[in-house]
């Protein structure tokens, strides 16, 4: 099989990894791709919005698949272009993309299909907003409505903290992502990501993991994309597990397959395990990142089968994945100054050394400079991986690996798992 992966972080380079891994493979072409994907496949420089060029590297190729890795390809119609062509893919319309890209369509589908979530109220301008908050009780969460990188997400201590989030928001920080505000309610309880499949009309869940979305230890400092991930986590037990899948994934897929658009790829259901069950936090229409790094370290089965049913309508003849019974950790590095500035440039060295078998190394943010160094060139720079017996184990190969690698301009969390070692 011939395989066009879209997309140049880290989840893409995990994808990559575990795709190069399958029998079934002929050729794997990423794009644009990161250096750490271009030691593993092909490269080729067309971006992840670029549908016209995207669809006539599937062609040239003759692609049997195409894995559409980030949201901004699913929200730019990339699915609804290959779909056009006739080129299976892995990746929703962009019409179920919404369930991503607009957080008060979110709100509006929980509310019509019974999903349970935080209570919200949606605002355009910063007085109705300020009014808004009212209605709640601090801590305020306050959230852009549109695509911020994970980043458009404040929960506010103080009144005065949530109206300055209001008026960054509003006043134009996240562009048009920003053009209306979701003020929700503050759910209390531990956070989790899990992972389903559905190929239009059946549905499989695909793992879960947890991350740690503040950018330092002890859970302070602004929200990120993800510093951090671990699976298998125990905040999900098979209760929870159960009741995600039927109150969360099997409403929506039968919800936007009621609307019109049936879902085709993977959704990752962001939920908060509250005392009254699992609440939605929000919904993503792709893997997780970092979450997906975790995942591929400990997915046994060939992933690639999986990707092929989602888009070939096989789900139902697809048996259950099967798991490592390991631990995966993922630390993320990022540069300095992330989430807010990351300072771009700095060199990084040691990645070539041999970390041993249970270490794997994913690029997120880097780039080679002319002479061949490899420079950090975006916030999330690194992914350090490790598999090992248990979450311990696990952690330990991934800091013994940051140990080892030199990259001043970096940093991470030293306290990923901290909620599951507490237990
Ligand atoms: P999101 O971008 O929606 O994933 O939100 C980023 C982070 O903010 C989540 O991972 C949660 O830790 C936190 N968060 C978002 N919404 C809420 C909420 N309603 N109550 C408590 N924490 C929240
Ligand atoms: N790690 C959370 C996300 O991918 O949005």
């Amino acid at each position: 099989m011939n395989i066009l992966l879209v997309g140049s972080g880290g989840r893409e380079h995990a994808l990559a990894w575990k795709i190069a891994q399958s029998p079934l493979l002929t050729r794997l072409v990423a794009a644009p791709g990161n250096p750490g994907m271009a030691a593993l496949c092909e490269t080729r420089k067309v971006g992840p919005t670029d549908v016209d060029g995207l669809v006539a590297l599937a062609g040239e190729i003759a692609a049997d698949l195409v894995v559409i890795g980030p949201e901004v390809s699913v929200a730019a119609g990339l699915a609804d272009a290959l779909q056009g062509a006739g080129v299976p893919c892995f990746g929703p319309t962009a019409q179920a993309g919404q369930l991503e890209s607009s957080k008060a369509f979110t709100k509006a589908f929980a509310d019509r299909y019974g999903l349970p979530t935080a209570a919200y109220v949606i605002c355009e301008d910063p007085a109705s907003a300020r009014a808004a908050l009212d209605r709640f009780e601090p801590p305020y969460v306050v959230k852009a409505d549109g695509l911020a990188a994970g980043k458009g997400v404040v929960v506010a201590a103080t009144r005065a903290e949530a109206e300055a989030a209001i008026d960054d928001a509003l006043g134009g920080r996240f562009g048009a992502a920003g053009a209306r505000v979701v003020i929700e309610e503050f759910l209390e309880g531990e956070i989790g990501s899990l992972f389903a499949l559905c190929d239009g009309k059946d549905s499989m869940l695909f793992g879960w993991a947890q991350d740690h979305k503040r950018a330092f230890d002890g859970e302070q400092g602004p929200n990120t994309g993800g510093m951090g991930t671990y699976s298998p986590a125990p905040v999900f037990t098979p209760e929870l597990v159960e009741q995600v899948r039927t109150r969360l994934v099997e409403p929506a897929f039968a919800g936007i397959a009621a609307d019109g658009a049936p879902y085709r790829g993977v959704l990752f259901v962001e939920l908060m395990a509250t005392r009254h069950g699992p609440k939605l936090v929000e919904f993503n229409v792709r893997f997780g990142d970092p979450e997906c790094q975790v995942l591929m370290l400990r997915l046994e089965s060939d992933l690639v089968p999986y990707l092929l049913a989602c888009a070939n309508g096989t789900l139902a003849q697809t048996p259950q994945p099967v798991w490592r019974d390991e631990a995966a950790a993922c630390v993320v590095v990022a540069a300095k100054g992330y989430p807010e500035t990351p300072k771009s440039g700095g060199e990084i060295r040691g990645l070539e050394q041999d970390f041993g078998p249970d270490v794997v190394v994913f690029h997120a943010g880097t780039a080679r400079d002319e002479d061949g160094a490899l420079r950090a060139a975006g916030g999330r720079v690194l992914n350090v991986c490790a598999k090992g017996a248990d979450l311990k184990a696990a952690l330990a190969g991934a800091y013994g690996a940051i140990d080892r690698i030199d990259f001043a301009d970096g940093f991470f969390r030293r306290d990923i798992g901290w909620r599951a070692l507490a237990r």
